[in-house]
């Protein structure tokens, strides 16, 4: 089934549980394809992708978290999920792409403090993490994003020092259970209106 571009971005919402069934690998190719062709600050391209598949190595990843979904009464879906993909980022990659020539020609006289003031990274991991959450509605899969503990990540998967793991997208498919668990704090909090959100012509 074809489905909008607009019906994907409005279908796509964070699931928090999983069932047992496989995704096929050639889906999560097709997403990552889409996922790396986001924008990227100086065409710098400094986001890479971790796929971890293997159940032990799955639940390794979510057991940090047992704690906090402890706390609030909620479950642990980290693990359930059968795709996890761990997304990294290089400041290291951006700072000297924009070192390079062509880029020194038009940011004369700004040092890097002034010219990271909003680092490029994390905008462009968000914006691939966004086409992973997409891609992956429009595979008819469900996924979620959640954060995860770096130190742990890099041991784990060897990711090496100057890449940041900024978290986790999951993949999978909802089980039958997922309406019953919204955000782990448990309280429900409304989209904010269009007119409060959107600024005409000035703030
Ligand atoms: C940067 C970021 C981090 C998030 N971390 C978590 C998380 O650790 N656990 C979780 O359950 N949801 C997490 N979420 C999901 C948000 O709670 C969710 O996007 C928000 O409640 C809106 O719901 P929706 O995405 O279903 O529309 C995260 C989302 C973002 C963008």
């Amino acid at each position: 089934m074809v489905m909008e571009f607009r019906e994907v971005v409005r279908k796509r919402r964070m699931i928090r549980s999983f069932s047992d069934e496989p995704v096929d690998s050639a889906a999560v190719r097709r997403i990552l394809d889409l996922a790396r062709r986001g924008p990227s600050g100086g065409f710098s391209q400094g986001v890479e992708f971790v796929v971890v598949l293997d159940p032990e190595t799955r639940h390794r990843i979510a057991a940090p978290a047992d704690e906090v979904f402890e706390i609030s009464g909620h479950h642990n879906f980290i693990a359930q999920a059968p795709v996890q993909i761990v997304i990294c980022v290089s400041p290291e990659i951006y700072k000297a792409r924009y070192r390079e020539p062509d880029k020194m020609k038009v940011r004369e006289g700004l040092d890097d403090d002034t010219l990271w003031v909003v680092p490029y990274w994390y905008t462009d991991a968000g914006a691939a993490m966004n086409l992973v959450m997409l891609a992956a509605v429009d595979e008819g899969l469900s996924a979620a994003f959640v954060g995860g503990d770096a130190d742990l990540l890099h041991d784990l998967l060897g990711i090496p020092e100057d890449f940041i793991p900024i978290g986790i997208a999951l993949l999978g498919h909802a089980a039958p259970d997922a309406d019953r668990f919204g955000d782990v704090s448990g309280e429900p909090r409304k989209r904010r209106p269009y007119d409060d959100v959107v600024h005409q012509e000035r703030w």
